[in-house]
């Protein structure tokens, strides 16, 4: 009984959700090249918290250490994936999984030739409600630079509501940056047109 829980909840974070035209899964080794081309994009590296991925060495540090949080139970981080061509279109992630409190904080990055088709309203949803219904999560909460737009729509139409707002909270190569902070609760009612 108690192995049949171990695997269960293995599972739990290791899933493969599938939305009308998306694929979220774990990352594999073999998608290093693919995900370093997009992050090392300066353009989708825009607002994130660290430099352009330099190198394939990169890619694979990031895989091997989502891989590891999630058999820790700690994270959730899925590559999205295009269902009609197989290939990887960005990431998306739960991170700072509290289990205690049930939170854990929102993240996604998409390649520059995937914006703009709606592809997080349909990841993000899907992660979202695994958050909420697999994973009994009752709040969900992000993390933007208030300059990132199109985060900022991205959010807002998966029903985030901006919380607050934390004055000059990063600095990466000299440039100093507010936070954005947005929530969605499990039990918030959306509006049917965002
Ligand atoms: C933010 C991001 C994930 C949004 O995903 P998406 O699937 O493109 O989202 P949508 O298609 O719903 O578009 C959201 C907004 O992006 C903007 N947008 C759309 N296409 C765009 C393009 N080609 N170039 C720039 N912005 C664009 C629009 O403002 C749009 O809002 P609208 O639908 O009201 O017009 C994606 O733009 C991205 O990966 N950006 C770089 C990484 C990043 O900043 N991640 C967030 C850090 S937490």
């Amino acid at each position: 009984m108690l192995n049949m829980e171990v695997e269960m909840s293995k599972e739990l974070f290791s899933p493969v959700i599938e939305t009308e035209r998306l694929t979220l899964r774990p990352l594999e080794a073999d998608d290093a090249v693919s995900l370093l081309a997009i992050f090392s994009d300066p353009e989708v590296m825009k607002y994130w918290n660290t430099a352009p991925w330099a190198g394939v060495q990169d890619a694979y540090n990031f895989i091997s250490a989502s891989n590891d949080s999630m058999l820790r139970q700690e994270s959730l981080v899925l590559g999205i994936y295009a269902r009609s061509t197989g290939e990887l279109a960005g990431k998306c992630m739960l991170f700072s999984y509290d289990k205690g409190s049930k939170r854990a904080e929102i993240g996604f990055g998409l390649s520059r030739s995937c914006w703009g088709k709606g592809y997080i309203g349909e990841a993000g949803e899907a992660l979202i409600q695994y958050g909420f219904k697999s994973l009994g999560l009752r709040r969900i909460e992000a993390e933007i630079d208030p300059n990132n737009y199109s985060s900022a729509r991205a959010l807002e139409k998966l029903g985030f509501s901006q919380e607050g707002l934390l004055r000059q909270r990063w600095e990466i190569d000299g440039v100093v940056s507010d936070s954005a902070l947005y929530g969605r609760l499990a039990s918030d009612r959306l509006p049917l047109h965002i």
